[in-house]
């Protein structure tokens, strides 16, 4: 029984696939282009087209695909963009695995822990409910697409994802040429908290959610420590051997640059705790950001 994966060609649709397969796991990925390969088949989320075929029978799905958060500015038509291409893929996804004759068995969704909008320094779990902003309500209706597969039967995990942390692409992957030439300052009051995971950790806990049934609802993919922006950029110096600079990117400056991107990702703070992956019994590989940004870098 195979797993299907969409939105396999991004940061981290190709490292679970590798993980996956790994464990000797039959992978089909999800192509939004004439499929090149066996182990690729076709869906267009745009034009709600999906290979039932290829959901007929699978065990499981890992729901990865949507426009990418950070890498161009957001105009009203990207935003429309980041919306429709993650709320219209759920759904024909979701559509199609209810469909088939032999629905797959779970589904894990991404989200992220934009979902609970700025909440300050205090600690939160998946029982916080929604905070505002765009990328809050993004979140909300991203859910509730994948949630439809939950009112049908099927398991499903709502992977609310921190930033996560690898060299090749991501938040990290864009602040690393920065922070090389020594660069690197705070945003803002750089007090915000940044709830990060490491590359590895992200796939261990996809495949300890896949593996545990009880597992289900939204679950935070963070680690347990996360840091102020401020410790943050400080222990990123760190670990390139850098200094970082000591005056912080005022917000208003911020916000002239990256516009909207810079209000909703970069200056509010969750302080999110993982406790449904502790509960379940996951063990982090990387518990503290020094020790995570020495194996990733
Ligand atoms: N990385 C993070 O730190 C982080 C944090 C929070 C949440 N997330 C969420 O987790 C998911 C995976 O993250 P990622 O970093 O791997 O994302 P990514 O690198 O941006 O890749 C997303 C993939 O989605 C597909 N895609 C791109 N534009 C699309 C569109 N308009 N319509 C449908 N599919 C499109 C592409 O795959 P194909 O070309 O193969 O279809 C792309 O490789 C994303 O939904 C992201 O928002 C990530």
């Amino acid at each position: 029984m195979a797993i299907i994966v969409t939105g396999a060609s991004g940061l981290l649709g190709p490292v679970l696939v590798q993980a996956l397969r790994d464990e000797g796991r039959e992978v089909v990925r999800l192509v939004r282009r004439t499929p090149r390969a066996p182990d690729e088949a076709f869906w267009q989320p745009g034009e709600q087209v999906v290979d039932l075929a290829a959901l007929d029978g699978a065990e499981a799905v890992v729901h990865l695909a949507g426009a990418p958060i950070g890498d161009k500015r957001w105009s009203e038509a990207y935003k429309r963009e980041l919306v429709s291409s993650r709320v219209e893929g759920t759904r024909l996804l979701v559509n199609a695995m209810r469909e088939v004759a032999a629905p797959p068995q779970v589904l894990l969704s991404a989200s992220g822990v934009d979902f609970y909008g700025d909440t300050g320094d205090r600690e939160i779990d998946e029982g916080q409910g929604k905070g505002t902003g765009f990328l809050a309500d993004l979140c909300e209706r991203w859910e509730a697409e994948a949630g439809r597969a939950a009112e049908a039967g099927i398991r499903t995990v709502r992977m609310r994802t921190g930033l996560v942390l690898s060299k090749k692409g991501g938040a990290l992957g864009r602040m690393l040429p920065i922070f090389k030439m020594g660069l690197g300052a705070p945003l803002g009051s750089g007090k915000q908290y940044w709830s990060w995971i490491s590359v590895d950790d992200w796939v261990g806990a996809a495949l300890h959610v896949l593996k545990h049934q009880d597992v289900a609802g939204p679950v935070n993919f963070t680690s347990p420590s996360p840091v102020t922006n401020t410790e943050f950029t400080r222990t990123l110096a760190a670990a390139l051997r850098r200094s970082a600079m000591p005056i912080p990117v005022p917000a208003f400056a911020l916000s002239a640059g990256l516009g909207e991107f810079a209000r909703e990702a970069l200056l509010p703070g969750h302080r999110v705790l993982p406790r449904k992956l502790l509960d379940s019994g996951y063990r982090f590989t990387h518990t503290h950001l020094d020790e995570a940004l020495s194996a990733v870098l």
